[in-house]
């Protein structure tokens, strides 16, 4: 879909080298596959050479690389920013981290409700809950104008009933939303991951209203058997209140 990812792949395979893996014995059935998976990921290996702090960032330089929404000197939120993969894109394009010399340098915050690691060029809010209005007002505060770009990687952790985790995310979402409406700047662009289910249709319809334009995206180095896909918001218009 997107060229980026067919060079990761290219890439990818000349490095793939496809380790034998120890230790798997006693460990649970679905710890095995979970590091089986890990071990034969091309984008997992991918983040390792280039020092990302996960697989996930390459869905985001995907995303970015087809649509153009990140720019230098932008202020931007990553909301389920740990470990910290979106925060390190973010915090290169924004030019957060000032590598660009010439470039205008943005701004990038970060929250989760986990720890993580400090990050060049990033205001960080770990073990912070967004959903809370404590949070959010710490946010705003330390902000002089509104956020160019909110990105929301945010998802409860899986129960294995994927109606409920639809429910909990779609939830998450409704929240970024009601916070973009006054916290984007007209034009802005809105990015949120949810899980497909019954209530996309109706999330769809509040963003059409608020946004020119609302796509479905789903990156290549999303993997294929996961419900995961973005809502890409773009170009801000009104506010609603009705979310
Ligand atoms: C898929 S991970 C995000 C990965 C991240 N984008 C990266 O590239 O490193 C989802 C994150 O959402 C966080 N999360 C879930 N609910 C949250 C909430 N209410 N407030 C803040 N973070 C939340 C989780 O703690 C988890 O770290």
């Amino acid at each position: 879909m997107f060229k980026h990812a067919k060079n990761v792949r290219q890439l990818s395979y000349s490095i793939c080298c496809h380790q034998k893996l120890k230790n798997l014995k006693g460990k649970k059935k679905s710890s095995q596959e979970w590091l089986i998976r890990q071990n034969t990921d091309e984008y997992v290996k991918l983040a390792k050479i280039e020092n990302y702090r996960a697989r996930s960032a390459f869905k985001l330089i995907e995303m970015d690389d087809h649509y153009r929404f990140l720019r230098p000197g932008q202020t931007v939120l990553d909301c389920g920013a740990a470990p910290g993969a979106w925060s390190q894109v973010l915090a290169k394009r924004t030019n957060a981290n000032g590598e660009q010399v010439e470039k205008r340098v943005g701004k990038v915050m970060a929250v989760d409700l986990s720890p993580f690691h400090p990050i060049v060029g990033v205001t960080s809010f770990p073990l912070s809950d967004f959903t809370s209005p404590e949070t959010q007002k710490q946010i705003l505060e330390t902000i002089d104008s509104k956020f160019d770009v909110i990105v929301s990687d945010m998802a409860p952790k899986v129960s294995g009933m994927n109606s409920l985790d639809h429910e909990i995310i779609i939830d998450l979402c409704r929240k970024v939303v009601r916070f973009s409406e006054c916290a984007l700047k007209p034009n802005g662009t809105l990015l949120m991951k949810i899980f497909d289910g019954g209530l996309t249709k109706d999330l769809e319809k509040i963003l059409v209203n608020m946004f020119h334009k609302v796509k479905y995206v789903k990156p290549d180095s999303s993997r294929k058997n996961s419900a995961e896909i973005y809502f890409l918001c773009l170009k801000f218009k009104i506010k609603l209140s009705n979310t």
